[in-house]
């Protein structure tokens, strides 16, 4: 096994075993992370394996990678271990049970009611293991009329209000989010709940069931807004751009047609400073943009004050000016294959090269936490089907290789 030690010190899930009965990304995500923080992830697979194996685009992407390996599962299933077991065999279900007696943390994703038909829902593995930590994830929650219904990510930025938020004003087509964002949220909370139990377990002694759903973690994604709104019994609504509250909270076009994002909130304190800095001081006392109040009243003549001006320079020009007061509060609009080359994207190791044994190096989106004594971090490869399953059934399990021919005749593990 690769090991995950730098420097001697392991990651901060050190010495946890977690059982990844997940597929596609909500689940996998949220075990894989564990898996970037140190955890032995176990991923259990059917005998033909997660279906996000077979995943061959992404919108334009191709997702091929040398060796038959796929970037979709790669990314999905790094730090993992991996078996394949048949769980509609009284003899693969078995497996299973010996590994949860020694685990810590089981996940899953599968459609309500699948895992107790295989005989490894909630009830039946506390049986086994009371301390034991059972993340699941659905697509609405595991309560409700529609608790059965499957669910990809584009439901969940649908029915959790994301593609609304996510539409421009005046748009006549509701916008979804690309990259998957509703599967990584829903899996960071779900992550984020296991962690959760885990400590819950330690101080109280307390195994439990955590339920984490696409409409629960993207409506908490959007969680400060929808509880303003209902406080405040007013919409938060999308951003207009050409007639913002605050002009100096909005993004205007460079004359290089990149865009810059300013984002002073306190709109008082910057709008000397900043419109000094443009070279707009006739607009400071101009009346009609005396206070806030004021300035949102007639945002668009303010905007198109500002849009003349930001097409005069490049965003680089702008960047060198406004960097020289060291104070002004905005960022470039950058795509994603530019992050790479990101200056801080570079001196956090956001990004990372792993050296894959099979496709050699590659970079990868990095664990986004840093810490300090205890670190994460890509330690290994995604497995192929089944690729552990002999090494944990025979050294982890005690099956002898006499089992594991038996094991094989009945069509338990491959
Ligand atoms: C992802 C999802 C849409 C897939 O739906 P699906 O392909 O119809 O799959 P289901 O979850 O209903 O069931 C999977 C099947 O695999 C079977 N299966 C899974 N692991 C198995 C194993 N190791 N051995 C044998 N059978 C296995 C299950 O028994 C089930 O078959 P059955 O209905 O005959 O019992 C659905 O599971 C879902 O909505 N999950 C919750 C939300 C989610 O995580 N979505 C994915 C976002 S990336």
């Amino acid at each position: 096994m690769v090991s995950n030690r730098v420097n001697g010190v392991d990651g901060p899930l050190k010495g946890i075993r977690v059982l990844d009965w997940t597929m596609w990304q909500f689940g996998p995500v949220s075990a894989a992370m564990m898996g970037d923080m140190g955890a032995d992830v176990i991923k259990i697979e059917a005998l033909d394996g997660d279906a996000g194996r077979a995943l061959s685009r992404a919108s334009t992407m191709s997702l091929n990678l040398a060796g038959g390996r796929n970037a979709y599962f790669e990314a999905c299933n790094r730090n993992k271990r991996g078996i394949a077991v048949n769980l509609k065999t009284p003899e693969g279900r078995d497996i299973i049970y010996r590994l949860v007696e020694g685990a810590d943390v089981f996940v899953q994703n599968f459609r309500k009611g699948v895992a107790e038909r295989l005989g490894i829902g909630y009830d039946t593995l506390r049986e086994i293991n009371p301390r034991l930590v059972y993340g699941s994830a659905s697509g609405y929650g595991p309560e409700g009329p529609d608790a059965y219904l499957p669910s990809f990510d584009g439901c969940g930025q649908a029915r959790a209000g994301l593609m609304m938020s996510a539409t421009p004003i005046g748009a006549k087509v509701p916008a979804r989010i690309s990259q998957g964002v509703s599967d990584q949220i829903g899996a960071i909370m779900l992550c984020n709940g296991i962690l959760a139990a885990l400590v819950a377990r330690n101080q109280q002694g307390v195994g439990q069931r955590i339920d984490t759903s696409h409409l629960s973690a993207n409506m908490w994604l959007q969680g400060l807004g929808i509880s303003m709104s209902l406080m405040s019994g007013t919409q938060f609504g999308a951003y207009d751009r050409n007639n913002p509250r605050n002009a100096l909270a909005n993004m205007y076009e460079c004359g290089d047609s990149r865009w810059i994002q300013l984002m002073h909130l306190q709109a008082d304190r910057y709008w000397t400073p900043f419109l000094t800095a443009l070279g707009l001081t006739e607009v400071i006392d101009d009346p009609r943009f005396a206070t806030l109040e004021e300035r949102a009243a007639n945002a668009p003549a303010l905007v198109a004050i500002l849009d003349r001006k930001f097409a005069e320079k490049s965003f680089d020009e702008w960047d060198a000016l406004l960097r020289e007061s060291g104070d002004f509060i905005y960022a470039k609009v950058q795509t994603i294959e530019e992050l790479q080359y990101d200056s801080q994207v570079i001196a956090n190791d956001y990004i990372t090269t792993f050296d894959h044994p099979v496709i050699g190096p590659v970079k990868m989106c990095n664990h986004p936490n840093i810490y300090s004594e205890t670190p994460a971090g890509i330690w290994r490869e995604a497995p192929e089907l089944g690729q552990h399953t002999e090494e944990i059934l025979v050294e982890e399990l005690g099956y002898t290789w006499e089992d594991i021919g038996k094991l094989q005749e009945a069509g338990a593990i491959p």
